[in-house]
């Protein structure tokens, strides 16, 4: 046995753990997210850049607009998941640069005084970080169904602050009935690691 952390954990997190399509009532609370994102909140980023920003859609109202622009087959489950989180990019992380990375405070205008660097940059750690969001959620015993099918641009204007880009919405909850797609193949080690 090569890894160290308990099998039970590893089957929550990744064996057992499954997208969910279909959820039961049962509430996702604020204090289950906080819990999530205090854990999440470590999984490193590129200078620890932390671009990742978390929009919960709780009233019945932004939840029938999110719906709207959602991918025909995503509308159901969007509407009926007990919490849905819209995942964004700020690529305006560079701002808290000087804080998140002290010991190196000039990189803000150093590296990221360009639009195109820092919406660059704000993807592949933001992408990174709704990573370890997914896992986080998993470890709090919930399913998460990340969801990219959707208009990006009206959800970015509709929901967002500033200069934020959408990256996925996530349904959030406990497993309803039917809530799997059968378990699709993966890749194996040989196929995907080569050494050199
Ligand atoms: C970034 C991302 C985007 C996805 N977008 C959608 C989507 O728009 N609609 C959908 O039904 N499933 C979507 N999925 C679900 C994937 O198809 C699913 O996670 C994958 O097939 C693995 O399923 P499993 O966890 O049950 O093994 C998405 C998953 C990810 C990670």
């Amino acid at each position: 046995m090569s890894l160290v952390l308990d099998l039970a954990a590893q089957d929550l997190l990744f064996r057992e753990a499954r997208t969910a399509n279909a959820f039961t009532g049962e509430p996702v609370t604020d204090d289950q997210v906080r819990a999530i994102y205090d854990l999440v909140k470590y999984g490193p980023t590129s200078m620890n850049q932390s671009p990742l920003r978390i929009t919960l859609v709780r009233s019945p109202e932004a939840r029938e607009r999110l719906v709207g622009h959602m991918a025909e087959g995503n509308r159901p489950k969007t509407a009926t998941a007990p919490l849905v989180a819209i995942l964004s990019a700020d690529n305006e992380f560079h701002e808290e640069l000087p804080h998140l990375f002290p010991h190196f405070p000039q990189a803000k205008d150093a590296f990221f005084a360009e639009r195109p660097v820092r919406e660059g940059s704000a993807a592949l750690n933001a992408a990174l970080q709704a990573a370890y969001f997914i896992i986080g959620v998993r470890a709090a015993g919930l399913a998460a169904g990340p969801m990219t099918g959707f208009d990006s641009e009206g959800v970015r204007k509709e929901f967002l602050d500033g200069d934020h880009t959408p990256l996925m919405v996530v349904n959030i909850g406990r497993p309803g009935p039917d809530a799997w797609f059968p378990r699709g193949p993966r890749l194996e080690f040989e196929q995907v690691v080569t050494t050199v």
